[in-house]
Order: C-alpha cells, then sequence, then structure tokens
C-alpha cells in the first residue's frame, strides 16, 4: 500500500469516495455528511498539498487531510499557540473497512506532525454522532470541548464539532510506503 499526495486527477475519486461514505452513514442512522462536499472546496485543498491518498494494487483504499491550518472558530487562542497539525476529510473505503486502516492513517498522522514539530494531532468529529466520537477515543484522542454553533470561539463562522487531541509521536508502518 502506498500513500502519495493528491493531485486534481484524484478530485472526482475522491467525491466518489465521500459519496460512499455519506450512503454508508445513513445505514448508520447519523446525519453526518448528509450535504455533498463542494468540489471547488476540495479543489483547493488538493491545490495546498494537504490531501493525501492512499492506495493498494487495485484500488483507493482511503484518504487523509492534514494540515497546519485549523479550522476558524474552533480553537480558542491559546490552544493555537500550541503549534499543531489537524486530521480532516479521513476516509476509508467500505472496501478496506475492518482493517484499522484508519487507525494506522492516524498513526502515520501523528508521525508526520511530530516531524514536522507539532506537539498535538487535533481533529473536529461530527458534534451529534457519538460512535465516532467514541472511535477517537479508543485511538487515543482525549475529548477537548463540543463546540456548537453560535458560540463558536474567536468570533469565528457559525462552525460546530466535537474537539479531540492527542500528543504526536513517531510511528513507522513498514506496510505503508510513503511517497511524500
Ligand atoms: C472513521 C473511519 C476513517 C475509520 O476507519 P477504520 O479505522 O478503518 O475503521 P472502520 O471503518 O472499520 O470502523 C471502525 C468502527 O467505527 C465505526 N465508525 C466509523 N466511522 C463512523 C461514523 N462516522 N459514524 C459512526 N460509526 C463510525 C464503524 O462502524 C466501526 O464500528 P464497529 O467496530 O462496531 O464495526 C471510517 O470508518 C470512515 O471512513 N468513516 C466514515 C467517514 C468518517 O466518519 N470519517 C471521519 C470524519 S471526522
Amino acid at each position: 500500500m502506498i500513500i502519495e499526495r493528491a493531485t486534481a486527477d484524484d478530485l472526482d475519486t475522491l467525491l466518489a469516495l465521500r459519496q460512499e461514505a455519506s450512503w454508508w452513514l445513513t445505514t448508520l442512522g447519523t446525519d453526518q455528511w448528509q450535504r455533498p462536499y463542494p468540489a471547488d472546496r476540495l479543489l483547493s485543498t488538493i491545490e495546498a498539498g494537504v490531501v493525501f491518498m492512499v492506495r493498494d494494487s487495485e484500488s483507493t483504499a482511503a484518504t487523509i487531510t492534514l494540515t497546519s491550518k485549523a479550522e476558524e472558530g474552533l480553537w480558542t487562542d491559546q490552544e493555537l499557540q500550541e503549534v499543531s497539525c489537524f486530521v480532516n476529510k479521513l476516509i476509508v473505503a467500505r472496501t478496506h473497512a475492518g482493517q484499522n486502516l484508519g487507525g494506522r492513517l492516524l498513526s502515520w498522522a501523528g508521525d508526520r506532525a511530530y516531524l514536522s514539530g507539532a506537539a498535538w494531532l487535533r481533529l473536529d468529529a461530527w458534534t451529534t454522532n457519538k460512535p465516532l466520537q467514541r472511535y477517537y477515543l479508543r485511538h487515543g484522542f482525549d475529548y477537548v470541548r463540543t463546540v456548537t454553533e453560535g458560540e463558536a470561539v474567536n468570533g469565528g463562522p457559525r462552525v460546530s464539532g466535537w474537539l479531540g487531541q492527542r500528543p504526536t509521536r513517531l510511528a513507522f508502518d513498514h506496510e505503508l510506503a510513503d511517497l511524500t
């Protein structure tokens, strides 16, 4: 399995992965990701070089976005003074579910963040999705706080999220060829 930076050619694949995830999420009874993700926003993150693709010999297995840019309105000024990297849009294709690929990508992200000098790996999960929040707790994230719409910090836009963080650390995955 390899991990490499996404290019504009991956846009359709990424939109399809997102679509597949949102269909699957419907079967779990959550309202997470029921609105289509805007292609232009996705393209701009690809162009920023922060979207990564995981592929095996046959198909796209997963994607992760890892950025040093915090989403506005979620983290306080004090938190933002601590050097951090943020995981967004982690998706494992259903063909590859149940193999801890998501966990391995969180380790990859923590390793990359550590090497970039970040102390924290942070993320925001869907505010109402308890099973997803438990997933992150199982993967060593500590709950920080839930931001609900209308109380965004720093006077930022109306955003919401269950915030989690875990310290970054070195982790080498022998079975993931890093082509980034
Ligand atoms: C979250 C994700 C990347 C984890 O991948 P993974 O480590 O390979 O783990 P799996 O897909 O096998 O899921 C592990 C467990 O978490 C649960 N889970 C994962 N995402 C979930 C979600 N969004 N809502 C509810 N449960 C979820 C799965 O149902 C599974 O539960 P089980 O162990 O009882 O079967 C993957 O499940 C996924 O793509 N989920 C949909 C997109 C998503 O929610 N991404 C996170 C955005 S913050």
